[in-house]
């Protein structure tokens, strides 16, 4: 046999785009693709995969994981979080600092690199915009963080949200570096203020989280956050969006041309207020699922391209940790990187959105947001071979127990799916293979670089930046 052009072929499926779809052989060499072409026109490789019946489309790209490690390993690690991750289908994940320690300085960034290498799929690494380290942001940038997190609201690892003050001078300086600042926009003080009330007065059922967390605490974030963004130039992403109420500040801001984008996750969209009795504790989630109004917005939100991506805010917790009677000693959060595909391509089955949207919000617009477009994102010549193989008749039930992350406990235990990830490629090779994790690709994912192919940001009110009004102090 003459030399093989490739090193494989996946052959015979259909190639899904953000814009159509394809009868196409994809075929890789290396980490990326090197062709498409039609059905048995490409020629040679090392290994063919049949894959007639399938579909091809780009791996999803997670952009809200937890995945503990460092200090919360009991929860997750990054070896089984990121196999958690190649089951789902999801070929990049962006990991939150709200680790311990937090992920807030450079040497903190190091350890958490140190902690990542144990991951199967391709990584960013959040660094923290809190109150007590805007003098650590600039080593932070400099030690290759991928995006930052800032905490407007209380949520699991207490780290204090910032003040807007300090929130302001983060933005100015992160500005410049054009990195993405993701905002958990949820404000602190009417939260804590609520909280205290209700618990004083006893009132501690399921519901009563959402009563603490009233829609406005996320509309009140979301708007204060995005003037924020318009006033320094800072790009803003708003996660785990929960409410049709920050709907609007994020559209008007979008409007007025504010770099600003939004995610939501499979549980804002498939779960309500009508889910607590049923689930009690295992359901509490910062942001909390709401009423039914709100994830018909955020659908349709979803649809229109207001809310720009889904993402799954994978956030594992032992059962212990998520059960209690009393819901404020409950845990917040539930693992969800193994179950978003199966679930979304449920509703993709279901008919609510097609099989290309879904590619849009899953790996095309996260991978546009974050920089990582054009090497990932899509299934084209000279991209990444980062990619999932989509059974659409695959039916499955959602189950705990089977799931790869050490969480243990879902919201969507029993469920019924339709369609699921059977294979699952990192830059060329198989992380996962008929439903199965191969072996030995722990150390397989890299840390991205992302933002290289990105405008430079705009600069914006820079002579009223706290660093440059000091900086004529000191000359004067
Ligand atoms: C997350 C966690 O457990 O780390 N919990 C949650 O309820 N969403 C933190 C977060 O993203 O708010
Ligand atoms: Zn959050």
């Amino acid at each position: 046999m003459n030399n093989p052009l490739f090193d494989l072929i996946l052959k015979g499926g259909t190639v899904v785009h953000e814009t159509g779809r394809e009868l196409a052989d994809v075929a890789i060499s290396g980490e990326t693709i090197a062709a498409i072409g039609a059905p048995d026109s490409l020629g040679d490789a090392t290994e063919v995969v049949d894959v007639s019946g399938q579909y091809v489309i780009p791996g999803a790209i997670d952009m809200h994981v937890h995945f503990r490690e460092p200090g919360y390993t009991h929860k997750e690690d990054w070896e089984t979080g990121s196999a958690a991750a190649a089951m789902g289908g999801v070929t990049t994940v962006f990991e939150m600092p709200n680790t311990h320690p937090p992920t807030r300085s450079a040497v903190e960034f190091r350890q958490k690199q140190e902690c990542a290498k144990k991951a199967c799929v391709d990584f960013g690494i959040y660094a923290l915009l809190a109150e007590d380290n805007i003098d650590e942001i600039q080593g932070l940038i400099d030690a290759g963080a991928n995006a930052f997190k800032c905490f407007m609201g209380n949520t699991f690892g207490n780290l204090p949200s910032p003040s807007t003050g300090a929130m302001l001078e983060g933005f100015e300086i992160i500005a410049q570096s054009g990195l993405r600042i993701s905002l958990h926009a949820e404000t602190a003080s009417i939260m804590a203020w609520r909280q205290s009330k209700l618990e004083a007065a006893g009132l501690n059922q399921p519901l009563h989280h959402i009563v603490a967390r009233p829609e406005v605490v996320a509309i009140e974030a979301v708007a204060r956050a995005a003037i924020l963004s318009e006033w320094t130039g800072a790009r803003i992403h708003v996660l785990h969006i929960s409410s049709a109420g920050e709907l609007r500040p994020l559209s008007e801001a979008k409007n007025r041309g504010v770099d600003i984008t939004g995610e939501t996750c499979p549980c804002y969209l498939l779960l309500d207020a009508s889910d607590y009795e049923r689930l009690g504790s295992v359901i509490r989630v910062n942001p909390p699922v709401r009423e039914k109004k709100d994830s018909v917005a955020i659908w349709n939100a979803l649809q229109s391209g207001v809310v720009d991506m889904i993402a799954t805010d994978h956030a594992p917790h032992t059962l212990e940790e998520k059960t209690n009677d009393n819901i404020w000693k409950a845990d917040c959060g539930f693992p969800g990187v193994e179950t978003q595909m199966p679930l979304m391509l449920s509703e993709v089955a279901a008919g609510r959105m097609t099989l290309e949207h879904y590619v849009r919000i899953s790996s095309a617009n996260p991978a546009r947001t974050f920089g990582l477009w054009p090497c990932k994102g899509r299934i084209a010549v000279g991209a990444h071979a980062d990619i999932a193989v989509i059974d659409m008749a695959r039916q499955e039930i959602i189950s705990a127990t089977k799931l790869h992350s050490r969480g243990k406990v879902t919201p969507f235990e029993g469920r019924a799916t339709t369609g699921a990830p059977i294979h699952t490629l990192v830059r060329g090779r198989f992380v996962q293979r008929d439903r199965a994790i191969m072996p030995g690709v722990s150390g397989h994912g890299k840390q991205v670089t992302n933002i290289q192919s990105m405008p430079a940001p705009k600069p914006c009110n820079v002579d009223q930046s706290l660093a440059a009004v000091l900086a004529t102090g000191e000359e004067t």
